[in-house]
């Protein structure tokens, strides 16, 4: 039996009502936002993402799958949402519209990772980009966005770690302070991280090898919010008020590492105290670089992504059922054989007001209404001679026992009566 590749799911029954749930609640929060939907291609140049999320990044490292089509092209299945839409941004000359641009997003992502709980090869995530504003005001509405998304879905276990990385030369500064503080002791980082030390040390911080953790933790290394700029500073400060008066609770992470390497000044991530390892139900930051590195003009940017597997699992965690998928309203029953063909007839005159099925085979009523029962339906509907003769359905509320003998636009009408 051919199964599904390694760290690939199906999403079905439960697994796609909770995916469903989350989509919808960010597409309602989104929309209220005045965001409008975006879906870019799941594969992109490489070089998207190369320039975009970073070479020096473990994502563009180790982590993107990617091929050569049929003219020689490097192609990579998007390992994230933002660059593709900085992209679509730039490619749609969005820069002349209003500004700034909202958008969101639900869809697949690929990263080669080790699979394990809340770490998938193919994942979904939903997101949220705002493009073409540097004020303060627009980082905070996407974190109050992303963290009141996730206390919409009943979650309470969740802490919202709120950082900034700088500006551009903050960072060199930091990168310097962490070269000079570790290359002295170079010999005892893991390999990964000496190659880092010379492309990007602060990927160091973000290491889980034991030895690098003891070296930092034995050097004190001091944290990026010690080297912010003024610019960055105030920034900071100036999303921490706003978020204040919104009521968005957080905590500043003053050593926040994300594994992107567009960010600069805020970056959070929001976690839940039930999920292991893989604890942050979603992250985002501000990218203000992102849009040059992509060949365009200047384009301010933040926004975030929610990891929906991950934030399901939370769910589950606290006992939070999804939103359950509508079930069938209405089952139609032949009785003999040579109305099945009635039945199907039946059903389909429902759609799309009723969601109607029919039975491929003739069935006594009691089996008729056992199977209906079985299919989830909320009514059936028994078809004999005497019904087609007259044009009729004998509909049973398989909740209440009440039976009725109506034609098909009376059928609908009690239906949508009683289901309303
Ligand atoms: P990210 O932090 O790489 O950010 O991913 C966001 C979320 O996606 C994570 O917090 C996690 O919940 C989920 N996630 C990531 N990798 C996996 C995986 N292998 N399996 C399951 N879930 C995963 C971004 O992707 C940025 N594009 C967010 C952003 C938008 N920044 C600005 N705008």
């Amino acid at each position: 039996m051919i199964r599904a590749v390694k760290g690939t799911h199906d999403l079905l029954g439960t697994a796609l009502a909770y995916h469903r749930t989350v989509v919808e609640a960010t597409r309602r929060w989104a929309e209220a936002a005045g965001a409008e939907e975006i879906a870019t291609p799941i594969f992109e140049h490489t070089e998207v993402f190369e320039r975009g999320v970073g070479q020096t990044t473990d994502i563009v490292q180790k982590e993107m799958f990617s091929f050569t089509d049929r003219g020689g092209r490097s192609l990579t299945l998007r390992p994230e949402g933002t660059a593709g839409v900085v992209r679509a941004y730039l490619e749609h000359g969005m820069k002349v519209w209003p500004q700034p641009v909202r958008l969101w997003y639900a869809g697949p992502m690929f990263r080669a990772e080790r699979p394990q709980k809340g770490r998938q090869r193919q994942f979904h995530q939903t997101g949220y980009e705002v493009i073409g504003a540097a004020e303060p005001e627009v980082d905070a509405e996407a974190v109050a966005l992303s963290w009141r998304i996730l206390e919409s879905l009943g979650l309470r276990g969740l802490t919202l770690k709120l950082g900034s990385v700088g500006d551009p030369a903050d960072r060199e500064r930091y990168n310097a302070y962490l070269r000079e503080r570790l290359e002295p002791h170079a010999e005892r980082l893991s390999e990964d991280s000496r190659r880092r030390l010379q492309t990007n040390p602060m990927r160091i911080l973000d290491s889980k090898a034991p030895p690098d953790r003891e070296l930092l933790t034995e050097l004190r290394v001091r944290p990026m919010l010690d080297f912010l700029g003024d610019a960055a500073r105030q920034h900071f400060e100036a999303v921490q008020a706003r978020l204040r008066a919104l009521g968005v609770p957080f905590e500043v992470d003053p050593a926040i590492v994300r594994g992107l390497d567009y960010y600069v000044r805020s970056s959070w991530e929001i976690h839940h105290d039930r999920l292991g390892a893989q604890s942050a139900l979603g992250g985002g930051g501000r990218y203000d670089g992102l849009s040059e590195l992509l060949g365009g003009p200047p384009a301010p940017g933040v926004g975030w992504a929610l990891g929906v597997e991950r934030v399901a699992l939370a769910m589950q965690a606290e006992g939070l059922s999804p939103v359950p998928a509508p079930g069938l309203d209405l089952y139609v029953v032949p009785l003999e054989p040579e109305l099945v063909p009635r039945a199907l007839e039946a059903a389909a005159a429902f759609w799309p007001e009723l969601r109607a099925q029919y039975a491929l085979k003739a069935r006594k009523p009691g089996k008729g209404l056992q199977e209906a029962e079985k299919k989830g339906a909320r009514y059936a509907a028994l078809l004999g001679p005497d019904e087609a003769a007259a044009g009729k359905l004998t509909v049973k509320d398989l909740k209440t026992g009440e039976q009725r003998t109506l034609s098909p636009e009376e059928v609908k009408e009690w239906i949508r009566g009683g289901t309303a």
